[in-house]
């Protein structure tokens, strides 16, 4: 059987340990680059750093497959597509930060031989820039559609696989569009700058649909009618679709917010005024703070209320708290006087700083002991599996919830007792 080819991977975070673990896993011989010794070291012991389900069986199973490295010259002898999957966050004006993309490029020496296969999330017009200044290197854009928790399945079921190229590089684009055809998914072969805003534009537009179905939540509310079930008639609409309609306390991540805004700024560089993405960031903005009316409405001035807060990552099946909304209403619920208590499943370590002089309690029954009020942040299943008639009921001294998910049994609860406030129902 013909050799798989060698894959090259720049950069071994949660993008790039998903993308060399999935590929060894389809049998290549991958080498992955990253500047952290320590990190290099505790991969390379097949101890994986990172809450994504799947991924540290993947990494041991491929393990006589996968190498990593601090070596860039190590890696440029072991392949010739170079996966470029480093950080690109968010400056403080809202472009991204190019500064670890043109690391790699500039420790790339002269070579014929090698592309980037760019999988970081970067402004249109990154490819052509670079390009220009290294005619010598194939580029090829390769955005990744990962979402945290289920990343290996989206790896290997792809919706799509986005191939962009030009000047010179068609060839290179051949044998990274031949890597993903054993996994079946359409691939979408374009130009390097329609490649980068099909990455920008996807994520912006998911953001505004979910801003989209929240304001529908809110006059859902002032006029009666139940956000699920409008969101389930409208999802029916196969133009329309029914993921992402999920009404709740807005978006989080590491990548809705900062991409919608990166693309907003994108397009005010370039003089045009992205008015839409305004609006979808200032409804989520406003949305993840909606809570906090919901909880005076029952509970009047929050000053000295015990306030517990269910879930801090910024979804479930992870520990991601990016742009979490438990970090927004942690902090609002304190400045309103509040004493704030919080539970998740697996994000606390990352998040106690960040908390402020939050209670970090060690089981939802904790945070739940005499509160006043409960948020539900985060839909985590062992959340929808507590006793709430019984000892959820017994123990809270105002049975007050605001479910910010829409995830709890609504019915049930208030048979229970409880004053239960959805999002738009
Ligand atoms: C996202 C994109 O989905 C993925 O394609 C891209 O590659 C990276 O960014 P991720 O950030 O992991 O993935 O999270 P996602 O599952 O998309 O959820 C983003 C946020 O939207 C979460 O805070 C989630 O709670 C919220 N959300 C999602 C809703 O409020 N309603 C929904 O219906 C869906």
């Amino acid at each position: 059987m013909a050799e798989k080819e060698p894959i090259g991977v720049i950069g071994v975070g949660w993008v790039g340990l998903c993308t060399a673990a999935c590929f060894a896993e389809l049998g290549h011989p991958v080498i992955a680059r990253d500047i952290l010794p320590e990190k290099v070291e505790s991969l390379s012991r097949g101890e994986v750093p990172i809450h994504e389900p799947g991924l540290p069986e993947l990494v041991r199973k491929n393990a006589d497959r996968l190498r990593f490295t601090t070596d860039m010259g190590e890696l440029l002898e072991g392949a010739e597509l170079l996966f470029c999957c480093v950080d690109t966050p968010p400056l403080y004006s809202g472009d991204a930060d190019l500064s670890r993309v043109e690391a790699v490029v500039a420790e790339l020496g002269d070579s014929n031989s090698h592309a980037i296969v760019m999988k970081s999330t970067v402004p249109v017009g990154t490819g052509r820039a670079i390009h220009r200044r290294r005619e010598d290197l194939g580029y090829v854009s390769n955005p990744e559609f990962l979402k945290e928790g289920s990343a290996v399945d989206d790896f290997m079921n792809p919706d799509r696989v986005v191939v962009g190229s030009g000047d010179g590089s068609d060839g290179f684009a051949d044998r990274v569009a031949a890597l993903y055809e054993p996994l079946g998914g359409p691939i979408v072969r374009t130009d390097v700058a329609s490649a980068e805003m099909i990455k920008l534009a996807s994520n912006a537009f998911l953001a505004t649909k979910i801003s989209f179905i929240n304001e529908i939540a809110n006059v859902s509310e002032e006029l009666g009618a139940d956000v699920r079930e409008v969101a389930r008639g409208m999802g029916l609409d196969e133009r329309i679709g029914d993921k992402f309609l999920q009404a709740g306390l807005g978006f989080g991540g590491s990548c809705f917010p900062k991409d919608v805004s990166a693309l907003k700024q994108l397009a005010g560089n370039s003089g045009y005024h992205f008015q839409l993405l305004n609006s979808v960031i200032e409804v989520n903005d406003l949305q993840k703070r909606r809570a906090i009316g919901k909880l005076q409405k029952h509970l009047g001035p929050l000053v000295n209320k015990e306030i517990a807060l269910l879930g801090v990552a910024f979804k479930p099946n992870t520990d991601d708290i990016r742009e979490a909304t438990s970090l927004v209403l942690a902090a609002r619920l304190q400045s309103e006087g509040a004493h704030v208590r919080v539970y998740d499943p697996v994000a606390l370590d990352n998040a106690e700083d960040l908390l402020g002089g939050a209670q970090v309690c060690s089981s939802a029954l904790e945070a739940l002991d005499g509160a006043d009020g409960a948020v539900l942040v985060t839909e985590w299943p062992e959340f929808g599996e507590l006793d709430w008639a019984g000892e959820v009921r017994e123990r809270m001294r105002a049975p007050v919830i605001v479910d910010g998910r829409n995830f709890l049994d609504r019915t049930a609860l208030r048979e229970a007792g409880f004053t239960y406030e959805g999002i738009g129902r």
